[in-house]
């Protein structure tokens, strides 16, 4: 039995379960234990030793045996051995790495690491609920509920959403794992606080949620093309970077450019600047004329300026589930630099003007819109978001179920991240190499984790956690089609018209 001390002194008495015995060589951050049942990987233990209180977590657990070794080569012998072995005697061995975490320091749920290791012989318990609840329970404004501790589905795991905001988060996973799910916990727990989300919707998959007492706000993704710059109409009229005289022949006509009919009047400027540009002009006239039926789908004269359709303290969705890849490229970094602006905007003027509170953006399919092959417009905007946005109060969550297709530049700047499973090997190379908090240890583990189950890294946790995450009934799409189900229905209804 040990005890464990509060901050005021008091003893807790508390009867802890003991585990095992830290054996061999140990470092402070990590060290090997025997136990006398198996360690369950993501499992909370406790041990002191000096006048440490540590926290520590299992990282690896494996079980073997001196007796049924792996230099058996005949069933009929290892049925002989079991049988002999008389009744209650050991056969196997429970042993494991642990993770030390930290020390817990008086009333702080801050843990700091024991410069010291562990002496052999040390004695690991199961961490009590109330140590457990110190870290990862953590109360305050800021601490927002997202699931549980997956080994002890009694113990809350709140996180720090400041943190988000100011060093954004990375949510990767494979797919089907439940990405879309924790993107809509985080959304409804930011709008219980009265903050606001904007997500970017390319599967149309949230436009249905309706969480209870909270604004769902699903937007048409148009842009007024005179609200556009000269960058995004060049890369929406396929006009190269280095073309040039193409670009001066556009930028002319877009800065003359007034109200009315956006196309017609673009055509004509070009048509007059032929005489000074030649067949620069022209190609410009021509992409526009090529590509205006589809830019006429996202652009339109009589839209107000998108930050104009922001609710604040409600979940935004603007639904791309219609677009083309291009288009959507084209809409979301057109929102992201508009929002960037808008909140320098009410910074600078002291909350006069812009967009009065913080918010946070997210890019689900990010390795499609912040690539890392391919030079996209929102890849740019999202590169300012990432270096600028902690100062303005933008926070980004970058959503993938592919990371290795994420631009490094971006990825290795997201301070915080949930991961959940990940089975290709490249994927999980590629974060340990991009992602900072990420370890290699942490990165074995991935294939282990079920739907639903996530490794939060980062600020916006005091330590590595492995949490459930809470299902969001109210987003019920995303999930797998059940298509037995549909094929019967249907297959029924065909009989019963046949008579049959
Ligand atoms: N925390 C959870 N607890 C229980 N079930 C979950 C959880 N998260 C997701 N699921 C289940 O898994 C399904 C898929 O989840 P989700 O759509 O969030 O996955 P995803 O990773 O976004 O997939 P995709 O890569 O296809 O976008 C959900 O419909 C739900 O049934
Ligand atoms: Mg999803």
């Amino acid at each position: 039995m040990t005890t464990l001390q509060t901050e005021n002194g008091k003893n807790l008495n508390l009867q802890f379960d003991i585990v095992g015995y830290i054996v061999g060589e140990s470092k402070p951050y990590r060290a090997d234990i025997i136990a006398f049942r198996p360690l369950a990987i993501g499992e909370y233990l406790y041990m002191e030793y000096y006048d440490y209180k540590v926290l520590a977590m299992v990282s690896t657990s494996i079980t073997g045996s001196p007796v049924i070794t792996d230099s058996l080569i005949d069933p009929r012998d290892i049925e002989r051995l079991i049988k002999s072995i008389r009744y209650g005697e050991r056969m196997y061995y429970h042993r494991g790495s642990i993770k030390i975490l930290g020390s817990i320091n008086g009333s702080s749920s801050k843990l700091y690491m024991p410069p010291i290791p562990p002496p052999p012989g040390t004695e690991v318990y199961k961490a009590p609920k109330s140590a457990l609840a110190k870290v990862f329970s953590q109360n305050g404004r800021e601490f927002i509920r997202i699931g549980t501790l997956l080994r002890e589905l009694d113990v809350e795991v709140r996180v720090n959403i400041n943190k988000i905001v100011s060093r954004h988060l990375g949510i990767l996973a494979m797919t089907g794992m439940g990405k879309s799910n924790l993107v809509a916990l985080i959304a409804k727990r930011i709008a219980e606080l009265g903050g606001t989300t904007i997500i970017f919707d390319y599967h149309g998959e949230y436009s249905s949620m309706r969480p209870p007492n909270i604004i769902v706000n699903v937007v048409k993704p148009k842009i007024n093309p005179l609200s556009l710059d000269l960058e995004e109409i060049a890369r929406l009229l396929n006009i190269p970077r280095n073309a040039t005289r193409q670009r001066m022949a556009l930028r002319e006509c877009i800065e003359n450019m007034d109200e009315g009919d956006f196309f017609m009047k673009l055509k004509k400027c070009l048509q007059g600047r032929v005489g000074r540009y030649g067949v620069s002009a022209q190609k410009v006239l021509d992409s526009v004329i090529a590509y205006e039926g589809f830019l006429k789908r996202i652009l339109n004269e009589k839209i107000e300026d998108i930050v104009n359709s922001i609710i604040l303290g409600a979940i935004n969705i603007v639904d791309l589930s219609d677009l083309h890849l291009n288009q959507a490229d084209a809409i979301v970094s057109h929102w992201l630099s508009r929002v960037l602006e808008a909140r320098k905007i009410d910074v600078w003027s002291n909350g006069s003007q812009g967009i009065p509170s913080p918010l946070v953006l997210v890019i689900e399919e990010a390795h499609i819109f912040i690539s890392a092959d391919s030079d996209t417009a929102t890849r740019r905007s999202a590169e300012s978001i990432v270096r600028e946005g902690r100062k303005f109060g933008i926070g980004l969550i970058v959503v993938s179920q592919r990371p290795r297709g994420l631009d490094p530049t971006i990825l290795s700047q997201l301070g915080n991240l949930a991961i959940l499973r990940i089975v290709h090997p490249e994927d999980q190379q590629y974060v340990a190499k991009h992602c900072e908090p990420i370890t290699q240890d942490i990165v074995e583990e991935l294939p282990g984790l079920n739907i639903g189950e996530a490794i939060l890294l980062g600020e916006w946790v005091s330590v590595p956690t492995i949490a459930k995450i809470d299902l969001v009934k109210e987003k019920l799409s995303g999930g797998d089609m059940d298509a037995a189900f549909y094929w019967s229905k249907t297959f029924s209804a065909r009989t019963e018209n046949l008579g049959m």
